[in-house]
């Protein structure tokens, strides 16, 4: 089928079958968030500019290329989230989501918009997931922020992962060991690419991420942030390692990570897994210590990290579609005029709405999924239909003097009938779950 419209360069559709994948993925991690005793915010997808601007950073290539930035009809300027972490701390203060408690875990579920380059593993809208932990500044905050982290991963399938941890010290060390990057890179200016050139002026620790290749040797003899750091933030990086020793953690100390925020302190860490190639990381995150503060909320340290959803699918490799699955039921009109009756039926067996307990009970165990067809098939071609798309049971209306029939599609065989829609029910239910019968039910 043709259209005249497409989907915006760099954007997708999630389709049936791919969803379903997606919709298992976001429960397992909300399943491990709750675990770890997360609590989601659902943030709007744009938000005034300032606070990207102020957040992210102003030299940034997230904050100078890629945010998709509007005026509303008041002029206001407005921007489509590139990220989470900034609209959730901006939540946590207008609401006082801390409550006076010292330590407060937040999470979220949703999509986020770069104008980037796409590329296999590169979105302009993609979805993370993500989790902050406000409050606590010690180590051991760290390292369950970094197990967190690792469970989710590991939780949803993703195996042969390597953490990759650094720290990037704070605001006593940082400004001197910026310095030293900067003499560095000035003194071989020459060998540099021309984004480089442009963050040697603007952001020059940014230099230390690029992958061009004549930029390697430069970057390869670079000073280590790790020989910069002063005594408590040293301190605190053996802390966190200490901590990940004990917890199992295994980690790969990466010298040269610095991450594409500016709002980062202390530590930072990402997830790369080998399957992604040029993308590959799966996830990343940091400590940000001054970010609260700096949004006028008291000092207030910080750590969290987020995950992409579409490089987790991918490095999976479990990307393309599986089959969906089949209804419990198609409810057969054998006569024209019974569509309706049909529609009553499914509706019963449904069991939505009525009882909302027994309706809510249901959907936790997994009520019944009911189908009528409604594109006017004859009795013989509905019973077609009902097999192609898999139904476990046909059943018919109208029903007999005696009940209604049942037909066990699967089997290829015909059931006891059940005298009442609410029997039949309560029977098909258990059958498709494989449960034992209801009482006083023909087996
Ligand atoms: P980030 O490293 O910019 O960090 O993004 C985290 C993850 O989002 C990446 O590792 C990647 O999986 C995914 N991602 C980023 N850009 C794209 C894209 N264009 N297409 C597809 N996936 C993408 C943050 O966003 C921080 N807010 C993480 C954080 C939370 N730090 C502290 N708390």
């Amino acid at each position: 089928m043709g259209s005249k419209f497409q989907a915006p360069r760099g954007t997708r559709d999630i389709l049936p079958g791919e969803s379903e994948r997606w919709e298992g993925l976001e429960a397992r991690t909300r399943d491990i968030l709750s675990r770890y005793g997360y609590r989601e915010v659902r943030t709007p997808l744009f938000e005034a500019t300032d606070l990207f601007v102020r957040s992210v950073g102003e030299a940034t290539d997230i904050v100078q290329k890629e945010l998709y930035t509007f005026e509303d009809r008041k002029g206001r300027s407005l921007t489509l989230r590139p990220e989470g972490t900034a609209p959730l701390v901006r939540a946590y203060l207008e609401h006082s989501l801390g409550h006076g408690d010292p330590v407060t875990r937040l999470s979220y579920i949703g999509p986020m918009f770069r104008y980037e380059r796409p590329q296999a593993g590169r979105f302009r809208q993609f979805w993370q997931i993500g989790a902050e932990l406000l409050g606590p500044g010690a180590p051991p905050a760290d390292a369950e922020m970094i197990d967190l982290f690792v469970s989710i991963l590991e939780g949803i399938g993703l195996s042969g992962i390597t953490v990759l941890l650094n720290s990037l010290g704070d605001a006593t060390c940082r400004p001197a060991y910026r310095e030293r990057i900067r003499e560095h890179f000035a003194s071989r200016e020459g060998e540099l690419c021309g984004d480089c050139k442009e963050r040697l002026r603007t952001n020059p620790l940014r230099i230390l991420d690029c992958k061009v290749p004549s930029c390697q040797p430069a970057i390869a003899s670079a000073p280590s942030v790790l020989d910069s750091l002063c005594d408590p933030c040293r301190e605190h990086f053996q802390g966190v390692q200490a901590a990940l020793d004990a917890l199992g953690i295994r980690y790969e100390i990466a010298p040269r990570l610095v991450r594409g925020l500016d709002y980062y302190t202390r530590t930072v860490f990402e997830v790369h897994a080998a399957s992604l190639g040029a993308q590959n990381a799966v996830g990343g995150g940091g400590r940000y210590d001054q970010l609260v503060q700096e949004f006028g909320g008291p000092a207030t340290p910080a750590i969290g990290f987020s995950i992409g959803m579409e490089r987790r699918l991918r490095a999976a490799g479990d990307s393309e579609a599986g089959p969906g699955r089949g209804p419990d039921v198609c409810v057969v009109a054998l006569l024209p005029g019974a569509v309706v009756e049909a529609l009553t039926l499914a509706r019963t067996l449904r069991g939505i709405g009525g009882d909302a307990a027994q309706s809510a009970a249901d959907t936790a165990r997994g009520g019944l999924r009911v189908l009528v067809d409604l594109a006017g098939r004859s009795a013989s071609a509905q019973m077609k239909w009902a097999s192609k798309v898999g139904a476990r049971f046909a059943v018919f209306v109208p029903a007999e003097a005696d009940g209604y029939s049942v037909r066990d599609m699967e089997a290829g065989k015909d059931e006891p009938r059940q005298r009442t829609a609410e029997s039949l029910r309560a029977w098909l239910l258990a059958r498709a779950r494989r449960e034992p019968l209801p009482q006083g039910a023909v087996p």
